[in-house]
């Protein structure tokens, strides 16, 4: 039978202490940094969903809405939205904590990651159960956003 798991059994939360080395020469978190703790965070929801090795196969839609600076608490939070036979879509929220604990969007990106076994071929992954309204609803983007990458790759636009 088909294993099958929940959004919730991969979801991943991550925070980082904004420090000088993360900074770039206009005073703010350096967009690089962030991408690389984005991809990071997929790779980690990802492996925990496939329970195999996996890789990045595309980032799709990474939107910086705002900036970070030093001393800035930043929180990673990483989902998974959809699944095909070997890829899954994470989506990967960053936020800014302020003091009183409030958390200000500042990133939103979805990745492409496809599960591996030992030899490096592709494999299939668990099915993803979606519960709650918001789960559905991001399935459904998430589907749209397969069938729009598949076109885009045979079209090759
Ligand atoms: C990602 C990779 C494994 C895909 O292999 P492939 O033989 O081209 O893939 P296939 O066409 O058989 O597709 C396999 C799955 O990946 C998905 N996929 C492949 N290329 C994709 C892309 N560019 N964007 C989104 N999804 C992609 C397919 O939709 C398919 O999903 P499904 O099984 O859920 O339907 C391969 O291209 C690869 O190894 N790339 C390098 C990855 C890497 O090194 N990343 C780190 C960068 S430093």
């Amino acid at each position: 039978m088909h294993r099958m798991k929940r959004v919730e059994d991969s979801q991943t939360e991550n925070t980082f202490l904004v420090m000088n080395k993360h900074i770039n020469c206009y005073g703010r978190l350096f967009g690089g940094v962030l991408m690389q703790w984005i991809d990071e965070m997929a790779g980690i929801v990802a492996r925990r969903h496939a329970g195999t090795i996996v890789t990045t196969a595309c980032v799709d839609n990474l939107n910086f809405k705002a900036g970070a600076y030093l001393g800035d608490i930043v929180v990673l939070i990483g989902k998974l939205t959809y699944v095909g036979r070997t890829s899954m879509e994470v989506r990967i929220d960053t936020y800014v904590e302020e003091l009183d604990g409030t958390r200000r969007m500042i990133n939103r990106a979805y990745e492409v990651m496809v599960a591996l076994d030992e030899n490096d071929n592709k494999v299939e992954v668990p099915g993803l159960i979606v519960e709650t309204a918001s789960e559905k609803a991001e399935w459904e983007g998430g589907e749209k956003r397969y069938v729009l990458r598949k076109e885009r790759r045979r079209e090759g636009y």
